[in-house]
């Protein structure tokens, strides 16, 4: 494939938060996976050390929290305080277990602070009040002398936390309250009035908006909401064939290989669908979308709980996560944050624990590699690597995007087929460049996966690329990543 690289031309910024991530209090994402009481596991005020530390490395630049699901059924008084008298309360949607509030706001906070993250906190319209939400905010971030302000410092927190994003609710259509999109639109403005700015910066408010291809659920927010936010979310999971039919995670076939690819297509589809609406209703471009779900979702591991929703990572999750990124890239005008779901053991991960053992999935390598694109200026780069038909939906054969941060480019590029390598040339145009840096992901069958025995499996290797003059060329396998810095 040949293609060429305009450094000159550059294409608006690509917002570092489409690399946040989604904790929620579902199966093992907070307890065991990042928060214990398990004094033999390392941790520090309950974070653990090395699920922490290896989180650190991919700069994780924003962290929604509790849900999802929960968030519509969390009082957040019952996670302040002492953690001995903190109510229990039976987790509902996510298996039926207790919850026992030992993580709350604080704790959040904190594991925020340990990760260097932004905290983004999602709150409860479905069950909770408009009382409560404000309460929250005010709690949190109030810097003066009021009761709620008093009540932080009494539970150890001086200071205000900075807080930016606040969601209004989540899937407020479905487990947030089965709303039909006039009532939420209503609800929302009544909800967000009370929603105050203390700190210096105003709150970033955004809305539950739609799942997956609901315009209309779109159209009824922009129509009546688009002067009170500043985001509107979307849900969008990708599966193997769809909801009903959601495949292993690691048993499948060469066709579900490629119907996962297709599936992933839905997000350029169903991002161009909210694009249009929201383009109609705010030209200005002042609302952003929100993609606060997504990822791959497949049945859970054989034996393990099916509500909380554990599952495996393999090369697809990789190759199809790498395909909706450039999506996210491609459309940097409208979509200014992405939260992959979830950050550990739930969903498409970036880290699996057992007990005090940890390994890091194939999805985790893919987010450290790509870091280099957080905040870089988009570039133009033509290419044509062909498409592969699947079932009528045409999926990219090569999918590439690059960008530019503190003077190094970054290009990522993903071979998609499982037959065919691909050699690359790329022309440099409009710049010289004398270092050329590249890393692969890439393993032996399409399965593999890292395990607690076999952890290591699947992990970036240095890739030999040749910088020539103006051209860079390489050879990139068959169902393979690679990320090259040039500068
Ligand atoms: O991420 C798992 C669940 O998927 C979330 O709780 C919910 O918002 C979505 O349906």
């Amino acid at each position: 494939m040949k293609a060429a690289l305009n450094s000159s031309r550059k294409q608006g910024k690509i917002s570092k938060y489409i690399y946040g991530q989604f904790a929620e209090h579902l199966g093992r994402c907070i307890y065991e996976g990042l928060y214990v009481e398990d004094e033999s596991i390392p941790n520090k005020n309950g974070m653990r050390t090395d699920v922490v530390n290896a989180l650190r490395e991919l700069e994780i630049p924003v962290l929604r929290w509790p849900g999802g699901c929960f968030a519509d059924d969390y009082h957040w008084r019952d996670g302040i305080g002492d953690k001995s008298k903190r109510p229990y309360m039976v987790n509902t949607n996510w298996g039926g277990v207790v919850e026992n509030n030992h993580f709350g706001t604080h704790e959040f906070f904190e594991l925020c602070e340990q990760l260097g993250t932004e905290p983004y906190i999602c709150g409860n319209v479905g069950s909770g009040t408009v009382q409560e939400m404000r309460d929250w905010v005010e709690y949190m971030t109030f810097d003066g002398d009021s009761p709620l302000a008093n009540e932080r410092r009494a539970n150890g927190r001086k200071e205000p936390w900075k807080l930016k994003f606040f969601g209004v609710g989540n899937e407020n259509w479905g487990c947030g309250g089965n709303m039909r999109a006039e009532f939420y639109a209503d609800q929302y403005r009544r909800y967000a009035t009370f929603i105050r700015n203390y700190g210096e910066e105003p709150i970033y408010k955004i809305a539950g908006g739609p799942n997956s291809d609901d315009a209309n659920w779109t159209e009824v927010l922009m129509k009546n909401i688009s002067h009170a936010t500043n985001g509107i979310s979307l849900h969008n999971y990708t599966f193997e064939h769809n909801w009903d039919n959601k495949g292993s995670a690691t048993q499948f076939d060469k066709d579900g290989w490629y119907s996962l690819m297709a599936d992933a297509q839905r997000m350029e589809k169903n991002i161009c669908l909210h694009e249009a609406i929201m383009d109609r209703y705010d030209p200005e471009n002042k609302i952003d979308l929100i993609v606060d779900e997504w990822g791959n979702w497949f049945n859970v591991e054989p034996g393990t709980n099916p509500g909380f929703l554990y599952q495996q990572n393999t090369m697809r999750d990789v190759i199809s996560g790498m395909l909706i990124l450039h999506i996210f890239h491609n459309h940097n005008k409208r979509v200014k944050m992405a939260n992959i779901a979830q950050m550990v053991n739930v969903l498409q991960s970036m880290i699996l624990t057992e007990g005090e053992k940890m390994v890091l999935t194939p999805t985790y390598h893919l987010f450290r590699m790509m870091k280099g694109h957080m905040d870089g200026e988009k570039l133009d780069i033509d290419y044509n690597g062909g498409e592969i038909d699947v079932d009528g939906v045409k999926v990219p054969k090569i999918s590439v995007s690059a960008s530019e941060k503190n003077g190094a480019v970054t290009i990522s590029m993903c071979n998609v087929s499982l037959d065919s390598d691909e050699d690359i040339e790329i022309a440099l145009r409009d710049r010289d460049f004398t270092s050329a840096q590249a890393e692969i992901l890439t393993s032996k069958n399409m399965n593999d996966c890292n395990t607690f025995d076999a952890p290591e499996t699947v992990k970036p290797k240095k890739l030999d690329v040749t910088l020539n003059g103006g051209t860079l060329t390489l050879k990139l396998p068959k169902m393979s990543a690679a990320v090259i810095t040039l500068k």
